[in-house]
């Protein structure tokens, strides 16, 4: 397995491929996904589900699942080899370098515990030696304050049961932030609750990024919320990034026919068109498709697109694509 050298970025994944184990049957997910993010920068992960985001978010926090089974590839977080970390050191990535925020926040959080005694925990770990508890809960409560809890204090009294879907959410944002994480993955975050939750849950995040020059890993279904809180975006398909740039790029001029497809899926406002989906779906990846992994389901497909991957090429200005008929593509 390479170590990626370090470049710079902030988070660099760099020809990752991740396999499953299911009981003898291996399944082929991420096949060599690479992006960078730059510090204070927020990137979308876009795909239709079971395209391995979450996976990718996994593999950067280190949380695969035991059959996951890491083929290849290199991640280098802050300058350091993710896969080579420590527990000790990967323990401390997560309480303060990358915060994950996922898509249900029960099951961030463990029932047995007060929100207080989880947060202290949290808080602990990020924290030098000898910072009393008082302060700790000092931190603790302004946290919740800034995201917008009413009752801090009650809230801190409360087990996870006691409180919706949208506040456990907010907990976990504020748990995060207090942290001083300075990379947050959101995972599709408010996605199992309520849509008017979920839209201030997502206006919420984009508020602390701005207002923290934190970094975001902004992962969605949804083209909508990439775009709006979104500057790069790489668009996932069947564990490969097929197309990714500036966010303005890729929405008006995209390149990649999955990504053109994912567009006109989406449902518009006025007019009658009504949002039918792609045709086809994401392949078995127990044997997934030679060459390119979206030829079976794409209308331009032709011959070579089932025998040869295609390779990544710029359109320029750093908006890459890797589809064998791209228009005006050069060689990297
Ligand atoms: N623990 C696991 N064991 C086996 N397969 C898994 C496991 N976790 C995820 N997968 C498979 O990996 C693929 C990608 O899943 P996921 O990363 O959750 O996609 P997304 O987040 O884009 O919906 C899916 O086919 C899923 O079934
Ligand atoms: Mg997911």
């Amino acid at each position: 397995m390479s170590a990626p050298e370090n470049s710079g970025a902030l988070l660099q994944v760099r020809d990752f491929s991740v396999s499953f184990d299911i009981y003898g049957k291996v399944t082929h997910v991420l096949d060599g996904v690479s992006f960078r993010v730059e510090k204070g920068e927020r990137v979308g992960l876009v795909g239709e589900s079971g395209c391995g985001k979450t996976t990718t978010l996994k593999s950067i926090m280190r949380v695969l699942p035991k059959n996951a089974v890491i083929k290849g590839g290199g991640i280098n977080f802050e300058g350091r080899d993710v896969m080579s970390m420590s527990d000790a050191e990967t323990a401390r990535m997560r309480r303060c370098g990358a915060g994950m925020i996922f898509q249900d926040p029960s099951s961030a959080l463990n029932p047995v515990f007060s929100i207080e005694s989880q947060f202290l925990t949290a808080l602990r770990y990020a924290n030098l030696p000898g910072v009393s508890k008082k302060q700790l809960r000092g931190t603790a409560l302004e946290a919740l304050n800034s995201v917008m809890l009413p009752d801090p204090d009650r809230i801190m009294k409360s087990y996870p049961y006691q409180l919706s879907g949208g506040m456990k959410q907010r907990v976990c944002i504020a748990m995060a932030i207090a942290s001083g994480c300075r990379l947050l993955l959101a995972d599709e975050p408010g996605t199992s609750l309520d849509v008017t939750i979920q839209d201030q849950i997502l206006r919420l995040i984009n508020r602390l990024v701005e207002e923290r020059d934190l970094s975001v890993v902004m992962v969605s279904h949804s083209l909508g919320v990439i775009r709006e809180s979104t500057s790069r975006v790489n668009i996932m398909y069947a564990g490969t990034i097929v197309e990714s740039g500036t966010t303005d790029d890729v929405f008006t001029s995209p390149a990649h026919p999955y990504t053109t497809a994912l567009m006109s899926c989406v449902p518009k406002l006025t007019g009658s068109a009504v949002a039918r989906g792609i045709p086809g779906r994401v392949p078995d990846y127990a044997k997934p498709p030679e060459g390119c992994r979206f030829f079976p389901r794409c209308p331009r497909a032709e011959k070579i697109c089932g025998e040869e991957k295609p390779a990544r090429r710029e359109l320029g200005g750093g908006h890459f694509v890797s589809c064998h008929f791209s228009e005006g593509a050069s060689d990297e």
